[in-house]
């Protein structure tokens, strides 16, 4: 598994006011709005800069979504924009009912809902609720002393007799997961920074903090929220040492396998509470951010009775990263006949791992590499999630020396691992100045160098590229009924190069889904005719005997069966 929890330190301007705003082509879907939908994920600091300071915010995101509206994209989630140090990028909140500065300010944010509401575009936001950061007042009054109205909202524990750390637990990003605070004479516990101290779970009060805060936000128009580090709440009350392995990550540790650090059962409780309040108001989603070693753990995520998350991450199948048309067929069999009946939510790219274009590309073949994902991403039965710059083929752009380095674990870990920046540089607009993305001297991460031939504003106009495939599949996800409300089975389930699968309308029109997953031509071997609706190598509209069309090496073929 190469997720970037177990990996992560492994070798392994103003804003134009938009008068008629473009619109999705269809109107927005009522009641289970995320079935089938595809939820764009934005990086804020790297989508748009509209106050020239080099990094984005939320205007920069509200001026873009007639970009987005046109792609076709049902939902976005926002990477976290509440005030904080910025240890972790946003992912250590010091305040979860503000907005902090550099990102804008309600007012903002307020307008970017409404706005995008007039285009049908749904906002999610991030909920990182395993901890804040170490400013947040709550820990502040915490760490103060052991009795304090806050004092059990952390997790503290005395040391050893010894005086050292209570146990062996590590913290994801490097070194032990416990740290000495004088005040108190006792360690607290981080899973991720030592900046970011872990919420105690287990009470009450602190439980009911966050519903509260919840509610805040739905009543906000928020519809929806992604749950950060989600498995990581509880740890396992007895202070058992996570095992150990034979192996060292990037900082130097021993490796370990977090069986009393990660998804205890008593995190499913949490969930259910957590998906009672999201509940109390229509058409409220829970994304899980899980990383799952199987798709039996991936289905309990959904809850016992379907209560807890509607779309728990699949990371099994967009983070296989090689190409098998055996392996993915093997892992899409397992999302769409073993999470009992649930919607899949399908995933190849994220702000915590390298891009999807250089984890599958060969070298030869990586547009073709490109429009396969794609296909793999859009045409099952499922919830999608993209990551900005996907969809124009943005690459992983490392930064070159450790004192260009902007993200913390790629300082402690390099070079075997060099963070995550490399995923999160700007997305490219233009070919202009800092491709369009900030009219800044200099941008919070440089933009990759790429950008005067890769960028939306020349994507848009090549009706060939990868910008206006992406454009189009989602399209036919809205539009054709087959992949609207259709069915899904495989066929040809012994090719070891083709993965084909059929979508079924409601009325029986089948479409087939054909996609080469080898460097050589393959025929689809399908004894039918059909009419290709979208291909990478085939004209829209043109027909072909599907026993004998050739498939080019990684091609694509989507069209409707007769
Ligand atoms: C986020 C990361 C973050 C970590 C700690 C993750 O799951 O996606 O970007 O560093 O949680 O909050």
């Amino acid at each position: 598994m190469i997720d970037w929890k177990s990996g992560i330190l492994g070798v392994c301007a103003a804003l134009a006011m938009v008068a008629a705003p473009a619109q999705n082509t269809s109107p927005a879907k009522p009641g289970a709005w995320w079935k089938n939908a595809v939820i764009y994920e934005i990086y804020p600091r790297s989508f748009g800069d509209t106050n020239g300071d080099g990094i984005g915010d939320l205007n920069g995101i509200t001026e873009h979504l007639d970009y987005l509206a046109d792609l076709g994209i049902d939902a976005i989630w926002i990477a976290p924009f509440y005030p904080s140090p910025q240890v972790d990028f946003g992912y250590d909140i010091s305040d979860y009912d503000a907005i902090d500065p550099q990102y804008g300010t309600m007012a903002d944010f307020d307008r970017l809902v409404a706005e995008a509401r007039k285009r049908n575009i749904r906002v999610i936001t991030d909920l990182v609720l395993n901890h804040t950061s170490d400013l947040h007042a709550w820990f502040k009054e915490s760490r103060s002393s052991r009795d304090n109205p806050k004092a059990d909202w952390y997790v503290w524990h005395d040391g050893r007799p010894s005086g050292e750390a209570p146990n062996d637990w590590l913290s994801l990003f490097g070194h032990s997961a416990w740290q000495w605070e004088p005040a108190r004479k006792q360690y607290y516990y981080h899973m991720f920074y030592r900046e970011q101290p872990d919420l105690n779970w287990n009470n009450a009060e602190v439980r009911k903090a966050i519903d509260d805060m919840i509610r805040r936000w739905m009543q906000r128009g928020v519809e929806g929220f992604r749950l950060d580090a989600i498995t990581t709440l509880f740890e396992d009350p007895e202070l058992r040492d996570d095992p150990m392995k034979d192996t060292l990550n990037g900082a130097g540790d021993r490796d370990v396998d977090h069986v009393h650090t990660d998804n205890l059962p008593r995190l499913h409780d949490a969930i259910r509470e957590l998906r009672h309040v999201a509940d109390e108001m229509p058409g409220r989603v829970l994304i899980g951010e899980v990383y799952l070693p199987n798709v039996q753990e991936l289905a309990k995520m959904y809850g016992a009775k379907n209560d807890e998350f509607q779309l728990p991450m699949d990371t099994q199948y967009g983070f296989l990263n090689h190409l098998s048309a055996a392996d993915f067929r093997a892992r899409l069999r397992e999302a769409e006949t073993e999470l009992n009946g649930n919607v899949p939510l399908l995933v190849f790219d994220n702000h915590d791992n390298r891009r999807s274009w250089d984890r599958y590309a060969d070298g030869l073949h990586n547009d073709a590499i490109a429009r396969l994902i794609a296909a793999l991403l859009l045409a099952p039965k499922a919830s999608s999630l993209m990551y900005y710059g996907q969809e124009i083929g943005m690459v992983t752009t490392d930064p070159k020396s450790k004192a260009d380095v902007r993200d913390p674990v790629g300082v402690t870990a390099w070079p075997l691992f060099k963070g995550r920046d490399g995923e999160r540089t700007p997305m490219q607009w233009t070919s202009g100045r800092n491709a369009g993305f900030s009219t800044a001297a200099e941008t919070w991460l440089p933009v990759a160098p790429d950008y005067s031939m890769r960028n939306v504003e020349s994507e848009r106009r090549d009706p060939g590229s990868l910008f206006n495939f992406y454009k189009a599949l989602i399209r036919l996800r809205r539009e054709n009924a087959a992949f609207r409300d259709g069915e899904f089975a495989l066929v040809n389930e012994n090719d070891p190069n083709v993965l084909s699968f059929v979508r079924r309308a409601p009325d029986g029109a089948t479409v087939l889904v054909a996609l080469n997953v080898s460097a050589s031509p393959q025929a689809v071997n399908y004894d039918r005719h059909g009419v290709a609706l979208l291909s990478s190598f085939a004209a829209t509209g043109a027909t072909a005997d599907l026993k004998t069309l050739s498939l080019p090496a990684y091609g694509v073929w989507v069209g409707q069966v007769r």
